[in-house]
């Protein structure tokens, strides 16, 4: 019998989270979900011996809520992984695409592609050959070297993995999924080292990005202006954030120039997309990632940047137990990778 569960799991760089779903009910029911610090320096270590204590946290983890089988969905960092959305290939059969695909890699991908595993994702192709037809493919290249660690973790783990992807595919399935009716969305993860972006249109993802300020140079910033330890800097930014009617603004002033750098990519990238899709414009933004409970970014953004901004719910379109219902809602940006790879349907 084909499994009924999917497992998925984000092995993220501050906590490493599961989320288990039956895929015997509609809509997918919520089994069980559970998190675990990760240990320092995480799986962006190179060392075998940083790369087992992550195993054996994971291994921890799926212990404790008990987890039903061993095969799982991963992730892929959106900051170690190269992707494009490729739009100016003529009509090309499969066997042309795949080798037009190698050779517009190598424009983007910045290191040798016999290294990089190519996959590609059909957005858009015209039904035959012709002047005006053409193909339009979203492209991700994976450094081998990094799939083969993430294989290594697992396997430590006692894990199978039956699926890679990469984060922000997972997060757009569980956030915005493949309705072709959603309006165009801006997708910020604001995880604790990077913050990712995607701009997703019709269940499509149309661009990406990532950039090195995550909701750990929050802490960083008010451990060093205030003298704190990064625990209490850690306890400062979940109590006050960037309200600016807090602590009489004092901690606003700290942490507005690292949202500002988020802010400002934020623009940039919905000035980027909407140059290449003008039809598509951006209709909102959804906040995702341990940074979107940030006390007062959602209003901070919507304010600046003039959209609708609303803080993720990946639980939203899944059956769950009402008893969870606290838990859940405190937690919910922190688990929309784990969410969207456990929705995957293969
Ligand atoms: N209320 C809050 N306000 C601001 N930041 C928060 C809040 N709650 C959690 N965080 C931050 O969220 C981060 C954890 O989020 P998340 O689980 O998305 O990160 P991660 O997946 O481990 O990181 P990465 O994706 O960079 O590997 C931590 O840095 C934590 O400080
Ligand atoms: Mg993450």
């Amino acid at each position: 019998m084909a499994a009924q569960i999917k497992i998925g799991l984000d092995i993220g760089l501050a906590l490493i989270k599961v989320v288990v779903l039956s895929t015997k009910d509609t809509p997918r029911r919520l089994l069980s979900l559970g998190q675990i610090a990760s240990p320092q320096p995480g799986i962006i270590s190179d060392s075998d011996l940083d790369l087992e204590s992550v195993a054996n946290a994971i291994k921890n983890l799926m212990t404790e809520i008990k987890a039903p089988e061993k095969q799982v969905i991963v992730a892929l960092p959106e900051s170690k992984i190269f992707t494009r959305v490729i739009y100016d290939l003529p009509f090309l059969t499969n066997e042309e695409l795949a080798q037009a695909i190698k050779y517009a890699a190598e424009e983007f991908v910045p290191m040798p592609i016999t290294q990089v595993n190519l996959n590609y994702q059909v957005i858009f192709r015209s039904k035959e050959k012709g002047p005006k037809s053409r193909t339009v493919v979203f492209v991700v290249a994976s450094p081998k070297n990094m799939v083969n660690k993430y294989l290594k973790v697992l396997s430590m783990a006692d894990l199978k993995p039956i699926a890679i992807e990469t984060e922000l595919i997972a997060s757009a399935r569980a956030l915005v999924g493949s309705n072709p009716f959603s309006p165009t969305t801006l997708i910020v993860q604001f995880g604790a080292t990077t913050t990712d972006f995607a701009v997703v249109s019709e269940g499509l993802i149309l661009l990406t990005r990532s950039i090195s300020t995550g909701a750990v140079a929050l802490t960083r910033a008010i451990a060093q202006a205030f003298n704190f330890e990064l625990i209490q800097a850690e306890e400062y930014k979940k109590v006050y954030g960037i309200l600016e009617d807090q602590l009489e603004g004092k901690l606003f002033q700290v942490l507005k120039p690292i949202v500002d750098v988020i802010l400002s990519e934020t623009r940039r990238v919905i000035q980027a997309h909407e140059t290449q899709n003008p039809q598509r414009a951006v209709k909102r933004v959804v906040l995702t990632g341990g940074g979107a409970k940030l006390p007062g970014l959602v209003v901070y953004l919507a304010n600046s940047l003039g959209l609708e901004v609303q803080e993720a719910d990946p639980w939203e379109g899944l059956s769950k137990d009402p008893a969870l219902k606290n838990k859940l809602v405190a937690d919910a940006p922190v688990y929309s990778v784990a969410v969207g790879l456990a929705l995957r349907e293969d």
